[in-house]
């Protein structure tokens, strides 16, 4: 498959993906180590960001380019402090997140290998 998870959504819709992210920040909340990185107290724009590029990355509504442009995500995240300890924390955290709403299987394999790979191309420190 040239793009694991360019149909995602096709496949299982969008509000598995939400509900997943929305979870993922719940847990964000409660992390000593990454909660402290999201600038702003509102994690609810946060929200809205992840969800939409991950809707449309997966093939669902473009809300996310219409409002943020091209993603431009290493560049995004220059601005933070990500080593590889966060970098396995925000992995850990999302896939409980993806757990936690009983994430389609064959769906979940190909979308934690996308999100593994942003994750360690956003490494920016050590
Ligand atoms: C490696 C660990 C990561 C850390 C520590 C991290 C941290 C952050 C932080 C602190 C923000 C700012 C919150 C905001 O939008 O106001 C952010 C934004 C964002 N992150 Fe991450 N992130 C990580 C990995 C990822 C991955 C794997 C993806 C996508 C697969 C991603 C996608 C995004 C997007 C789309 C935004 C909003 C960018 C924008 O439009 O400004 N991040 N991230």
């Amino acid at each position: 498959m040239l793009d694991p998870v360019g149909s995602v959504c096709a496949e299982i819709g969008e509000e598995p993906v939400r509900r997943a992210v929305a979870a993922f920040y719940r847990r964000v909340t409660d992390d000593a180590l990454l909660r402290p990185m999201y600038p702003d107290g509102d994690l609810a724009a946060a929200e809205q960001r992840l969800a939409g590029f991950l809707v449309g990355r997966f093939g669902g509504s473009d809300e996310y380019v219409r409002e943020r442009g091209h993603p431009r995500l290493r560049m995004r995240h220059a601005r933070f402090v990500i080593d590889g300890v966060a970098r396995d924390r925000w992995m850990e955290l999302m896939t409980a997140a993806l757990d936690e709403v009983d994430f389609p299987a064959p769906q979940r394999t190909r979308v934690v290998a996308f999100l593994g790979d942003v994750a360690t191309m956003l490494v920016n420190r050590g």
